[in-house]
């Protein structure tokens, strides 16, 4: 079974927020997009830049590299455009009793 951890209070992390997770290597962006809780890998497919300190799109679940601008999806950790081509890994989300919790491997 895979390891669960606790992240914070759904309070914590509301819609339009996002935070990070320092869980070994790579570490893992927790994103709110209009109430659907979403992980991916904090490292982008094309050259290891920190997706998490590029601009997240609500409407869209998506984020942009900051490097060179690829797009990814945050439900499949798909990139939309180049020069990422390869999907980053994406982590099942879920709430118990009020705790958002990220399961990893
Ligand atoms: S490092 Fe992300 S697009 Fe190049």
């Amino acid at each position: 079974m895979s390891p669960v951890i606790d992240i914070c209070s759904l309070e914590e992390l509301p819609p339009g927020e996002h935070r990070l997770v320092e869980w070994e290597d790579p570490e893992v962006g927790v994103f709110n997009c209009k109430g659907e809780l979403l992980a991916i890998e904090d490292r982008c497919s094309h050259d290891d830049g920190s997706l998490l300190e590029g601009e997240v799109d609500t409407d869209t679940c998506t984020v942009e590299c900051p490097r060179h601008g690829s797009v990814f999806e945050l439900r499949t950790g798909k990139p939309v455009n180049l020069p990422a081509y390869v999907p980053v890994d994406t982590f099942p989300v879920s709430v118990e009793g009020g705790v958002i919790q990220l399961e990893v491997d």
